[in-house]
């Protein structure tokens, strides 16, 4: 008799979903569904609405990810004025992308997923979250909570306010940077940095081991980010890169002309949809996007001690990773990049300069702005008319990107504890650790927020609920 586990709602992911895992007549894993189950309609809502709203409409989206809607939508205004923003608005968008990655990364890293690898993947669900590492490692728990708020504090100094700042304009941005704002940056910067690497030094110490790593699911796909000249790892300009699973580049395509290699598929059981690379159609062309695509796709990084990091990442991987759990690894890497690139765009004195903006009117009928959000590569495609009222956008998330590989992994750590029906202890830890690797923003993706505990429904194939599991 065939049977379903489903699993709803996931925990400590940023959202809201719900899994269901399909069996076969000998109670192993068939197959393994990550649905996402509701939708706002944003790309709706917008049409009618003049594109100078639509850095701070868009930054609405989401309350998670505001600051890369807006800098994805700048920049597509950005080609709508048809205008070269001034070095300094490029160099501040560069900061604030670079700060959000820094928050990001650590509240991805620190609050959400270090209790299960820090904790142990078995343990105690009420204690696997910040309180209980807190508890156990109280002074790594106290640095990551502080490179987090540093992070936060130099976008709210940068932007004038957290959440939601409608910043970045466009063509350029609305608010230079003080000396003052400079310098506390600058005095921060030595500390947040100490943090990332002896994380990282632990990180490599306690949880390199092959068996650990794989614990999460280990496959092929292809990898996507921007890179800049020379294959550099880029977050904010440069060209689409998509690399095989050995590291070769197998595209390099302008990002304004994305529909040329990214279409979306849908399928009836999930409101998000399913990007893939054309040429390899659907769902072979599975890629993925965030830290692991993004440092996989990359030849190297321009910073000293992230390119030392990535030398040694390589080297323990034996070339470009297909590991979940590396998405921890890549992820801390990218911390560092980032640390590293704040303080060689604060050392430069045209940071502060008052010329931050462009002013031009209506100049192209249509605009793409492509931006690497923490979670992966976020694309914002708006047609307006000839006074600039939006007639059509299309958005896809970094999430989006990813929704196939989600679901392989779900796939995999499902094959790895069913087997003939029976299903060991543990699974629901490792699903959800396994989806939490991918950082995805579920409310960026369906436009909705709401976190519920943890249910495991087993349902057989009539429909009939055999057993509910749940963990409060
Ligand atoms: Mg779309
Ligand atoms: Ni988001």
């Amino acid at each position: 008799m065939e049977r379903q586990i489903h699993i709803e709602p996931v925990t400590r992911i940023e959202g809201h979903g719900k899994i269901t895992v399909f069996l076969d007549d000998k109670g192993d894993v068939r197959d393994a569904q990550f649905h996402v189950t509701e939708l706002r309609g944003f790309e709706q809502f917008c049409v009618g609405r003049t594109m100078w709203e639509m850095p701070g409409l868009t930054a609405r989206i989401c309350g998670i990810c505001p600051v890369s809607h807006i800098l994805a939508s700048a920049k597509a205004c950005d080609a709508i004025l048809a205008v070269r923003i001034p070095e300094t608005a490029r160099l501040l968008r560069r900061l604030m992308s670079l700060a959000q990655l820094v928050q990001s990364h650590a509240l991805s890293f620190f609050y959400l997923s270090a209790p299960d690898f820090l904790l142990g993947w078995d343990s105690d669900p009420a204690l696997r979250n910040v309180v209980g590492l807190v508890a156990a490692n109280p002074d790594l728990a106290r640095k990551g909570i502080r490179l987090r708020a540093f992070g936060q504090e130099a976008i709210d100094r940068l932007g004038g306010k957290r959440v939601h700042p409608a910043w970045a304009v466009p063509g350029g941005v609305n608010r230079a940077l003080s000396e003052e704002d400079r310098a506390w940056m600058i005095a921060g910067l030595p500390e947040a940095r100490a943090t990332v690497q002896e994380t990282l030094t632990l990180f490599k110490s306690s949880f390199g081991d092959p068996k650990e790593r794989g614990v999460l699911g280990e496959y092929a796909s292809l990898y996507m980010g921007l890179v800049g000249r020379d294959g550099v790892w880029e977050h904010y300009e440069g060209v689409l890169r998509i690399v095989d699973a050995k590291g070769h580049v197998v595209c390099e395509h302008d990002p304004a002309r994305y529909a040329e290699i990214i279409q979306e598929a849908s399928e009836p059981w999930s409101y998000l949809k399913f990007p893939y690379y054309v040429p390899k159609g659907y769902p072979d062309g599975m890629y993925r996007v965030g830290p692991l695509g993004r440092v996989n796709a990359c030849d190297r990084f321009d910073t000293p001690l992230a390119q030392a990091e990535l030398e040694e990442f390589r080297g323990r991987s034996g070339g470009r990773s297909g590991r979940v759990f590396d998405y921890h690894y890549a992820r801390l890497i990218e911390a560092l990049a980032a640390l590293e690139e704040m303080a060689e765009l604060l050392a430069d004195d045209r940071i502060t300069s008052p010329a931050i903006r462009a002013e031009a009117g209506v100049n192209a009928r249509e605009g793409v702005g492509v931006h690497e959000a923490p979670r992966g590569t976020l694309i914002h495609h708006y047609w307006v008319d000839k006074d600039g009222i939006i007639e059509k956008l299309n958005l896809i998330v970094s999430t989006g990107h990813n929704n196939l590989a989600m679901n392989r992994a779900i796939r995999e750590i499902a094959k790895a504890h069913i087997h003939k029906g029976k299903v060991s202890e543990g699974i629901l830890n490792r699903i959800e650790g396994g989806i939490r690797a991918y950082d995805p923003c579920l409310s960026c993706s369906v436009h909705a927020v709401g976190q519920m505990p943890l249910v495991l429904n087993i349902v057989n194939a009539s429909g009939e609920l055999e057993t509910t599991l749940s963990r409060d």
